[in-house]
């Protein structure tokens, strides 16, 4: 496995979009960066440079479905098109894995992760390298999410914490439990969602290198309410404060 021919099989995949399409630029960019936070975390675990280089190949290969995605349905809702599905699709159906000169010894690592890297939960009965590596994506994945929502969204007003909030949502955030999709109507729902993915992170390395890549402070900072919103909007600020300062990671 070759990290350069995986990238350049990777850019040559996208340059069939058009990177002026805004969702097109932005997983682009996040795919690159995803690959740099899964170095970093994995060098703080100190992994074997071939589980690394796996880690890395499979952060290159985790969104590869959210082009055609962006381009067939205009949105990133994996209820109209699930795009980690999409891309098992691509990879091992369509062959694109092929470009990529991946041993095939490989293959099912890679499936299972890219697979499992968006689910609300992960597959049962995986084995104990399976689950390192959908943990390993998983975690990647939502440090880098902090970066993108503060460049690509927060700008709009539009993000704002001032809608009604499902109760569901409320309820699940203080139980710290990922947010379900389909619990999801209003941009509230949204930010709490979006709050509430460092309580899914696995490991304290990833909980180090969110510390350090300053992409949570920032969104929090960022994220705004109404006035009659503002408290519940502080106290859910509080609450993952503290559940990262027990984690060392604020
Ligand atoms: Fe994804």
């Amino acid at each position: 496995m070759d990290i350069e021919v995986i990238d350049k099989a990777f850019r040559d995949y996208v340059s069939k979009f058009d990177k002026r399409n805004k969702k097109i630029r932005l997983k682009f960019d996040h795919t690159f960066e995803v690959v740099k936070v899964m170095e970093k975390i994995c060098y703080k675990m100190n992994l074997s440079e071939e589980d690394i280089l796996l880690a890395k190949a499979i952060a290159y290969f985790h969104d590869i479905g959210r082009f055609e995605q962006a381009i067939k349905t205009g949105t990133f809702k994996d209820d109209v098109m699930d795009h980690a599905d999409n891309g098992v699709a691509l990879l091992f159906e369509d062959g694109l894995i092929d470009k990529f000169k991946v041993d095939k010894k490989y293959h099912d690592l890679i499936r299972v992760s890219v697979k499992n890297h968006n689910k609300l939960e992960v597959e049962k009965n995986l084995s104990e390298r399976e689950k390192l590596f959908v943990n390993l994506i998983r975690d990647a994945d939502k440090i880098d999410i902090y970066r993108v929502i503060c460049k690509y969204y927060i700008i709009g007003k539009r993000y704002k914490f001032e809608t009604e909030p499902n109760l569901i949502n409320v309820e699940n955030f203080f139980n710290h439990k990922l947010i379900n999709n389909n619990d999801k109507k209003t941009m509230s729902d949204n930010i709490i969602s979006s709050m509430a993915l460092i309580y899914d992170l696995n490991y304290k390395e990833s909980f180090e290198v969110l510390k350090e890549t300053g992409y949570y402070r920032d969104y929090l900072n960022k994220l705004k309410a109404s006035n009659e919103k503002e408290d519940l909007l502080d106290k859910m600020k509080k609450e993952v404060i503290d559940y990262l300062k027990e984690r060392n990671a604020w």
